[in-house]
């Protein structure tokens, strides 16, 4: 048997890799391919299908350093065939964290602990990338003082809070700003080092950048802000513009596409109200311009009295709209995608080309392989996991 020893110890090698579907010459059922397993190649990467693993926070790191907790939990779908990791939202400078056991990547001892989890996650074949926020929230629980936060050290665009029981975030100067965006390029370096294979800006959920681009949480008077969506966006671009520089693989951005606030996007005389598609059209555009890969489309988390009608797939409507509006723009749709037909029937409808699961695949870690039986397609389960598998690796020739 093949074996991999680049993560430093044997594993043994599968063919094709987890994940990957067997070659239809072979397998018929594998002649058609859904399109969730299809390859897809950005900027000279290839997925091996399209099923992501959606950023998801453990609160489990040590002084911002990854732990065998999280080793454990993104190894398990490394070697359950997702298509790629996105790891949680961590942090360039340790007071932009959301809780003392969030992650980070504001010093090199940070390094070593995420290098693991990534050459695992590259001894399976899979692909990993970082989920990189600048925080400073608006928008989100903070811990106290007493649980170890630093709730006098929030900042945003303007000195407005999330809700009136939330700390009130400090405006950033021109100063803070250029802090903030020299950590996020170090950290970025960081990334480099550890040899991640994309990384995701945060843009969303009512984080820095998504403070910075609506008109509710950024009420600035100079450049960065107040009702001009180019003032608006202009901070926000800089930051992506000098990270697109600096890394050259695939680097999505994370974006809310709606506030959800009551009333439409826009007043009748222009003004605009709230964050919605129409600016995100705009934002997504910019991005593309930049060169930005794909844009992984969320909704909400930076108004308290957001109205969000919750139902299956109920943010797919809005990668739709930006699939639309850039049909060369990789789109990923995310948000209570459950069931391998409903993630499937997205990406064949042309709403997205990605679909990122984050609870489903808490729940079920071996949802790529259970969506290939489904579907009735051929994949490739660790070699460790085939006896649980008969179906999807025995050739259909019936
Ligand atoms: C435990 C947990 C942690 C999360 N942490 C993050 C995060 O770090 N960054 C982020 O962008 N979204 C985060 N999210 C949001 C998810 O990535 C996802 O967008 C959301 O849960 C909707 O997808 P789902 O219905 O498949 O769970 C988190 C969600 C959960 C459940």
């Amino acid at each position: 048997m093949a074996s991999v020893q680049e993560a430093g110890q044997f594993y043994p090698s599968n063919e094709p890799v987890i994940g990957a579907t067997y070659p239809g010459t072979v397998y018929p059922q594998n002649a058609k391919l859904p399109k969730l397993f299809q390859p897809l190649t950005i900027r000279g990467t290839t997925f091996k299908n399209r099923i992501f693993v959606s950023p998801m926070c453990q609160y489990s790191s040590d002084n911002g350093h990854a732990t065998d907790w999280h080793l454990v939990h993104i190894g398990g779908f490394a070697t359950r065939g997702a298509g790629a990791i996105c790891m949680e939202a961590t942090s360039p400078v340790p007071e932009g964290r959301i809780s003392p056991q969030d992650a980070g990547l504001w010093a090199d001892s940070q390094i070593a602990p995420l290098q693991r989890i990534v050459k695992f996650a590259h001894a399976h074949r899979t692909l990993i990338g970082a989920g990189r926020p600048p925080r400073f929230l608006l928008g989100s629980w903070v811990a106290p003082k007493e649980d170890g936060g630093w709730p006098d050290e929030v900042y945003g665009p303007s000195d407005i809070p999330f809700a009136p029981d939330y700390p009130t975030p400090k405006a950033m100067d021109e100063a803070h700003m250029q802090y903030v965006e020299d950590a996020w390029l170090k950290a970025v370096e960081r990334c480099k080092t550890i040899g991640f294979d994309f990384i995701e800006f945060h843009g969303a959920h009512g984080y820095l950048l998504h403070s910075f681009l609506s008109p509710l949480s950024n009420t600035r008077a100079d450049a960065y802000g107040g009702q001009p969506l180019a003032n608006r966006m202009r901070w926000p671009l800089r930051l992506i513009a000098r990270a697109r520089a600096a890394w050259d693989k695939p680097l999505f951005v994370r974006i809310s596409a709606t506030d959800w606030a009551e009333g439409p996007e826009q007043a009748p005389d222009g003004t605009w109200t709230q964050w919605g598609i129409e600016q995100s059209k705009v934002f997504a555009g910019e991005l593309q311009k930049l060169g930005v890969d794909l844009i992984d489309c969320s909704t909400g988390g930076l108004w308290a009295q957001q109205q969000i009608p919750l139902g299956p797939g109920y943010q797919v409507p809005f990668a739709e709209q930006l699939k639309k509006a850039y049909p060369n723009l990789p789109i990923g749709a995310v948000g209570l995608i459950t069931e391998p037909e409903q993630a499937e029937s997205y990406l064949n409808e042309g709403k997205a080309d990605v679909v990122f699961l984050a609870r489903e695949l808490m729940r079920d870690p071996h949802w790529p392989i259970l969506a290939a039986q489904k579907l009735g397609v051929a994949v490739k389960p660790a070699n460790q996991y085939e006896r649980a598998w008969p179906t999807v690796i025995t050739p259909n020739t019936a």
